[in-house]
């Protein structure tokens, strides 16, 4: 039996103790925890999405891509109400009837009749995005999907899909996002914090890339985790959602013990110190 902690859109914990941090999602009045769960590449079957789950990281992404909705459906029998599911149509798909379509059978690989967060995974200038638009606001009003998300989008792109919508927002946008990738701060960020668009940051651990190796960053992570006693995986994923309040993350755990470590990234903070020394490092 899955332990309780926090429901789908809440804010506030349903248990004393319990320290995930939850933000808010754009403009919808929805919180999400700043900690979710990725599932691109994800092999680790039930067990580790729901301990993630009952450690407060109670929002899974997915896509149709990548094969990993029958088994986010697995994990969330039962506690539906309690996890908030995003998932992703691919750029193929983004003709009006295939659209519909792909949610359809994403629907029932997650095995749920409605999706809390839909995204188109990367911009296809091919298609005409007021023809995507009209299928995801189609969606929404027949209460197949809850909110409209973009991923992969550019500022411009951002203002083209936002345009291209009628009576929706654009409520989040999952970009690459880590230390050691930051395109995203000079134009995107601001424009996000600006328009109250939520960032959902993927690879956030560099693909697990960042918490290897001797280089200077590499020791500066090594030496915060001493200081903070936490891991280097903690204080790269702290960095991502410490930066920003629009900011969280979705780093992907096959393995139960990195998925607690990765929830215990919330619930504190880096000082503004150390923030500017690992932008300076990692720079
Ligand atoms: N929208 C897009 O275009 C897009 C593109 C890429 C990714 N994403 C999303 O973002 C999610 C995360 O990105 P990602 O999978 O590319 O990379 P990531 O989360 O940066 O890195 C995943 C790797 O880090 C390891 N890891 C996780 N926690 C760890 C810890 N505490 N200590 C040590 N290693 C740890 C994992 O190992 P184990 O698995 O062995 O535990 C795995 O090898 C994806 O799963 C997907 O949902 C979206």
């Amino acid at each position: 039996m899955i332990e309780r902690t926090y429901r789908r859109d809440a804010k506030e914990t349903l248990l004393k103790g319990k320290i995930m941090k939850r933000k808010p999602l754009g403009r919808t009045g929805v919180y999400i925890p700043e900690i979710g769960l990725g599932t691109w590449k994800y092999r680790g079957g039930i067990e580790p999405l729901r301990v993630g789950i009952s450690l407060g990281a109670n929002m899974i992404d997915t896509a149709e891509m990548y094969g990993t909705e029958d088994i986010v459906g697995r994990a969330i029998d039962g506690i539906r109400d309690d996890v908030f599911v995003a998932t992703k149509v691919s750029p193929q798909h983004f003709h009006y009837d295939d659209l519909i379509k792909s949610a359809e059978t994403s629907l029932k690989k997650l095995n749920t009749n409605v999706i809390d967060l839909y995204q188109l995974h990367w911009p296809n200038p091919g298609i005409p995005i007021r023809e995507t638009m009209k299928a995801m606001e189609d969606l929404v009003k027949w209460g197949k999907i809850r909110f409209i998300g973009v991923s992969n989008f550019s500022v411009r792109q951002m203002e083209e899909a936002s345009a291209a919508l009628s009576s929706n927002e654009i409520v989040s946008n999952q970009v690459e996002y880590s230390l050691v990738e930051r395109g995203i701060e000079s134009d995107l960020i601001p424009y996000c914090v600006k328009e109250k668009v939520t960032i959902i940051a993927y690879s956030p651990l560099a693909r697990g890339g960042l918490l290897g190796g001797s280089s200077r960053g590499s020791k500066l992570l090594e030496e915060l985790s001493r200081k903070y006693g936490k891991t280097k995986a903690q204080i790269a994923l702290n960095w991502v959602i410490s930066k920003e309040e629009n900011i969280v993350a979705i780093p992907k755990a096959d393995r139960v013990e990195h998925v607690k470590e990765d929830c215990g990234a919330s619930g504190w903070k880096l000082s503004e110190d150390d923030i500017k020394e690992l932008n300076k490092v990692f720079s």
